[in-house]
C-alpha cells in the first residue's frame, strides 16, 4: 500500500468544485486529509464530496470577495474536523479578457477581489486559527505563470497574480515567526473550465494550444501535476520551503522561445 503522504491533515481548499481545486481534493483525500470544499457552485461541490464518498470529506458555500464568508468556512472546518493544517487558497476568476486600452474597471476590481482580496482573507482566517491552535501549518496560494512574465494572460489576471505572489512574501514574511509557512504554485495553461471558458474553446483544443507553446515536450499539463505540486508543498516534505513559488510550466517562463525556435 502506498504511503499517505497527509494522514490525518486538515484541509481547506477554496475553489475546490472544479479543476486544479477538484484535483487537489481528490488527491488530498487519497492522502488521508480530512477536505472542506469550498466554492460557490454548490451542485458541484456537492458532486464531488459524493463522488468521493466519505465523511472525511465535506461541503462549505464560500464566495472569497465576503471576508464574513470566508471566515465563517475556517470556522466551519475548526468545528466539523477539529483544526485546520493546511490552507489550498486556489479560489480564482480569469476575469475580463481585455487589455489596458479598453480596461473594464468593474471587472478589474471583481478580479481584484476574487484572486488577491479572496487569498488575503482566506489567509488572515486560517492562519488565525493556526495560530490560536500553534499549528505549523502550511498555505498555499495558486499563482500563475502570468504572476511572473506579461502577456500570459489578460490584464486584471495578470496584475492579480502578480499582487498574489507579493500577498505570498509578505504573509511568510510575517507568519514564518509562527512556525506557518506561506508558498504558492504558477501553473502553465492548463484545461479546466477556466480556460476552456476563457478561450471559448474545448479541453482537448486548449492542451492542443498549451502543448503547441511549451517548452516542455512528450507530456500533456493536467490538472493532477499541479495538484501533486500542492501535495507536495502541504505536505511535511517541503517542511523547511516557505516564500517560494513553485512554477509547474516545463520551464516555460525560464525559455526565451524567440531564440530556441530557430
Ligand atoms: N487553468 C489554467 O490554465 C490556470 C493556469 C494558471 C493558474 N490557474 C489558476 O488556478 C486556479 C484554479 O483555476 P482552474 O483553472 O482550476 O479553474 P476552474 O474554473 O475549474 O476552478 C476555479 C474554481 O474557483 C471557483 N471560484 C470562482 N470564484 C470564486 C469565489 N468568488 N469564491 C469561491 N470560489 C470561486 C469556481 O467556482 C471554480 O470552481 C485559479 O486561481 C486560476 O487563476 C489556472
Amino acid at each position: 500500500m502506498s504511503r499517505k503522504r497527509l494522514e490525518g491533515k486538515i484541509a481547506l481548499v477554496t475553489g475546490a468544485a472544479s479543476g486544479i481545486g477538484e484535483e487537489a481534493v481528490r488527491l488530498f483525500a487519497e492522502n488521508g486529509a480530512f477536505v472542506v470544499v469550498a466554492d460557490i457552485q454548490d451542485e458541484l461541490g456537492h458532486q464531488v464530496v459524493a463522488s468521493i464518498g466519505t465523511d472525511r470529506v465535506s461541503y462549505h458555500h464560500c464566495d472569497v470577495r465576503d471576508e464574513k464568508q470566508v471566515e465563517l468556512t475556517v470556522t466551519y472546518t475548526l468545528e466539523k474536523y477539529g483544526s485546520l493544517d493546511i490552507l489550498f487558497s486556489n479560489a480564482g476568476i480569469i476575469g475580463p479578457m481585455t487589455g489596458i486600452l479598453e480596461l473594464d474597471v468593474n471587472g478589474f476590481d471583481n478580479t481584484m477581489a476574487t484572486n488577491v482580496r479572496g487569498a488575503a482573507v482566506a489567509i488572515k482566517h486560517s492562519a488565525r486559527a493556526m495560530v490560536a491552535k500553534k499549528i505549523r501549518g502550511s498555505i498555499i496560494c495558486t499563482a500563475s505563470v502570468a504572476a511572473s512574465l506579461g502577456g500570459t494572460g489578460p490584464n486584471a489576471y495578470t496584475t492579480s497574480k502578480h499582487a498574489l505572489a507579493g500577498l505570498v512574501h509578505s504573509a511568510c514574511s510575517e507568519l514564518g515567526a509562527h512556525g506557518i509557512r506561506v508558498n504558492c504554485i504558477s501553473p502553465f495553461g492548463v484545461a479546466t473550465p477556466l480556460s476552456c471558458r476563457a478561450f471559448n474553446l474545448q479541453p482537448s483544443e486548449v492542451e492542443a494550444n498549451s502543448y503547441a507553446i511549451a517548452n516542455l515536450k512528450g507530456i500533456v499539463l493536467k490538472a493532477r501535476h499541479i495538484a501533486e505540486a500542492a501535495l507536495f508543498l502541504a505536505s511535511d516534505e517541503s517542511v523547511y520551503i516557505s516564500g517560494h513559488n513553485l512554477v509547474v510550466d516545463g520551464g516555460f517562463t525560464v525559455v526565451d522561445r524567440s531564440f530556441s525556435s530557430k
